[in-house]
């Protein structure tokens, strides 16, 4: 459902970053493992590169990063955060949570920690979710994290998923804003019934880890690319009119979209649809890959090192993939 953000407590994005591990993987190496081509991949997906995580490195190690980042450039002590949600897929262990691998981590003593799955919509919802605490005075300072280690449930005998896949992990710290920052109007969705156009099959409750799911290769991700293709292209173009009109915002007032990077053709999709100058849609799915959950803070922190990004600019986030779920939100800066 799509709903006005109550905007008593202005609620900011004060600091970010991001971190990918060291290791590129780029198209030719890609095209030494699986029946592909450098032409094919550039052309259906506009990735050229992803990076992996080496042997030993969780994805609270990535947050870890991300997360200092943020905590620095918003001016507060890491002592400071009160609350940690991680929005991944593939936390550390299946028990606990990545959140608290984290708080231990950096040290946030006072904070109280949780994960978030929502797929590759997990940052939009881990935005709003922070957000609420804000808005309604609980808490000061928010770490909302997006990481995912998809290599880590990556077939790279399946050229249908290895190709678009890559690691990484993005982290913002929100604060309460006395000016006009924040959500303006947010939706987050979920249509259940196409739970398996992306799945992992087994090493849950309904199919634990086992010699035959080991033997199947179900523990890593299975896609339906064309049925993602066309709801990520359809959903999100809807959702983001039904957002602007919620918000009363004429959609060549946003300065910025910031959409999941999951392909460049579905952003031009969407761009097409919409009639979004290509300039407004930040990209770099080139130099990524799809990295799930840390797509959008990537994408963020990166404009916001460029110096793109003004105060009391209008950003339109959407996040969409496995549920199937989508979270799209405009944020005044
Ligand atoms: O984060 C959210 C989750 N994921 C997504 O949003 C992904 C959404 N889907 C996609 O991005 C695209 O559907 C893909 C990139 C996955 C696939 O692109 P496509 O244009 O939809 O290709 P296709 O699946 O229709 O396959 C076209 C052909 C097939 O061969 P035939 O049957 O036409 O002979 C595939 O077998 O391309 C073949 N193919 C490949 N060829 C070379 C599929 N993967 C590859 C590959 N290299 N890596």
């Amino acid at each position: 459902m799509t709903i006005q953000a109550n905007n008593n407590l202005g609620v900011k994005i004060a600091g970010c970053g991001f971190f990918v591990p060291e290791r590129k993987l780029n198209n030719l190496d890609l095209e030494k493992m699986v029946d592909t081509s450098d032409e094919w991949i550039l052309q259906r997906t506009g990735i050229k590169e992803r990076y992996l995580a080496a042997e030993g490195v969780g994805s609270s190690d990535l947050a870890v990063h991300s997360s200092l980042q943020a905590i620095k450039s918003a001016g507060i002590r890491n002592e400071d955060v009160d609350l940690i949600i991680v929005a991944t897929v593939t936390p550390d262990y299946p028990v606990p949570s990545c959140a608290n691998l984290l708080q231990d981590k950096i040290g946030a003593t006072r904070a109280g920690a949780f994960d978030l799955n929502a797929g590759c919509s997990g940052f939009a919802y881990g935005l709003m979710t922070g957000s609420q605490f804000i808005i309604n005075g609980s808490y000061k300072n928010v770490l909302v994290v997006g990481v995912d280690l998809l290599s880590r449930i990556t077939d790279f005998t399946d050229r249908n998923t290895c190709v678009l896949l890559g690691d990484g992990a993005g982290s913002v710290i929100l604060q309460r804003d006395e000016g006009e920052s924040g959500p303006l109007a947010f939706t987050l969705g979920s249509d259940g019934g196409k739970y398996d156009n992306i799945i992992v099959p087994a090493g849950g409750s309904l199919h634990p880890a086992s010699i035959t799911s080991l033997e199947n290769k179900s523990h890593y991700v299975r896609m339906d690319g064309r049925a993602v293709f066309e709801f990520a292209v359809n959903k999100t173009a809807k959702v983001i009119q039904e957002v602007l009109q919620q918000a009363a915002i004429d959609i060549e007032h946003i300065d910025y979209f910031l959409l999941h990077q999951a392909n460049l053709r579905i952003l031009e999709g969407v761009s097409r649809k919409l009639k979004i100058p290509w300039s407004k849609i930040l990209v770099n799915i080139d130099r990524y890959g799809n990295t799930s959950a840390a797509s959008l803070p990537i994408l963020l922190t990166e404009a916001v090192n460029e110096g793109k990004i003004k105060k009391g600019q209008l950003l339109l986030f959407a996040g969409f993939g496995a549920g199937l779920s989508w979270g799209v939100t405009i944020w005044r800066w």
